[in-house]
C-alpha cells in the first residue's frame, strides 16, 4: 500500500527533545521534516537546507506570522510540532503565530503546541507557569473559529531522555535545590528563581506532574501494546553501560 508523504513542520526541532524526535521520524519513509530554527550560524545556515540522506530540510525563521506562511506553503507542511523552549512572556506570542499561520494554509491541518508536560486534564492550572503561558493558549486552540486546525496537547511522561550525550554530559549530581542554587548564583537572579523554585515545588507536590495511573495504562495498551518498557534501573544500567552518566 502506498502512503501520501506527511511533511511534518517541527518548530524548535533542534532542541533537546527536538533531536529525538527528528531521529525517529526521519526514520520513517512515510515523512519528510521541516525543522524550524532562528539560527542563522553556525555555518551561516541562511537559506534553506537539505540533507536528503534524512529528508529533513532547516530553514531559518524569526516566527514572524509572514515568515511562518511563507515556509509551511512554499513546504507543505501537514503537521506542525512544537519544541519550543522559550521565556514566558514569548511562549503566548510564538504559539499564536505558529497556529495562524498554520490555520491560513491549506496543507496544514494538525497542530501539537509545546506543552509535554504535567497532568493538564486534572490539573490545568499547574504550574502557575503553565497557567500563565499554556492555558491561553488552550483557550484559542478550543475556540478556533473555522477553518479549525486538528490539535493534540502531549504530555511525553514523567521523565524524558536525561542521560545526556557524552559531549555534554553533567558530572554533578545533587538535589534539585542545590541545583537551583547554582544557577541562581551564575545568573545572579535570586528572586525569580526563587518563585520558580516554589512553583515547581507546589506542580510535584500537588501530583500535576504525575503520570495518572489509569490513564497512562490504558494508553499504554491501547497505543503502544507489545512495546519493552524500560526501568528507570534498567535506563540507568544502560546510561552508565554506555558512558552516559
Ligand atoms: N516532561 C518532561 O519531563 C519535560 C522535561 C523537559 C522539557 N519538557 C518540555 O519539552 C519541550 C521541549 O524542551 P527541550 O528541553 O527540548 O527544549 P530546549 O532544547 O531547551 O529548546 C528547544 C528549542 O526552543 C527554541 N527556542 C528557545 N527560545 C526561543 C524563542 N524565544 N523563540 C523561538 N524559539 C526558541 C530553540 O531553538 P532554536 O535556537 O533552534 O531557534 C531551542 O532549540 C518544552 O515544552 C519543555 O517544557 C518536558
Amino acid at each position: 500500500m502506498t502512503h501520501e508523504l506527511q511533511v511534518i513542520a517541527l518548530a524548535g526541532g533542534k532542541g533537546d527533545l527536538g533531536q529525538y524526535l527528528q531521529e525517529a521520524l526521519s526514520q520513517d519513509p512515510r515523512y519528510s521534516l521541516v525543522i524550524l530554527t532562528r539560527q542563522i550560524n553556525p555555518s551561516t545556515l541562511k537559506s534553506p537546507h537539505t540533507d536528503t540522506n534524512t529528508n529533513t530540510t532547516t530553514i531559518p525563521t524569526d516566527y514572524t506570522l509572514s515568515s511562518l506562511l511563507s515556509i509551511l506553503t512554499t513546504t507543505q507542511a501537514t503537521t506542525l510540532i512544537s519544541l519550543i523552549r522559550c521565556p514566558d512572556a514569548d511562549y503566548l506570542p510564538l504559539h499564536t503565530s505558529l497556529l495562524e499561520a498554520a490555520r491560513l494554509t491549506q496543507s496544514c491541518t494538525r497542530f501539537i503546541p509545546s506543552e509535554w508536560a504535567g497532568d493538564i486534564a486534572s490539573f490545568p492550572d499547574l504550574s502557575r507557569a503553565y497557567a500563565r503561558t499554556r492555558a491561553p493558549l488552550r483557550g484559542l486552540l478550543a475556540n478556533q473559529p473555522c477553518p479549525k486546525v486538528e490539535y493534540t496537547l502531549f504530555n511525553h511522561g514523567w521523565c524524558m531522555e536525561f542521560s545526556c550525550p557524552r559531549q555534554s554530559r553533567i558530572d554533578d549530581w545533587g538535589t534539585f535545590n542545590q541545583m537551583a542554587e547554582t544557577l541562581e548564583r551564575f545568573y545572579d537572579q535570586p528572586e525569580s528563581l526563587e518563585l520558580a523554585i516554589a512553583e515547581a515545588e507546589e506542580w510535584t507536590v500537588s501530583g500535576a506532574t504525575a503520570c495518572p495511573k489509569e490513564k497512562t495504562l490504558w494508553q499504554r495498551e491501547t497505543y503502544f501494546a507489545g512495546m519493552q518498557f524500560t526501568t528507570v534501573k534498567q535506563l540507568l544500567q544502560q546510561a552508565e553501560r554506555e558512558e552516559r552518566v
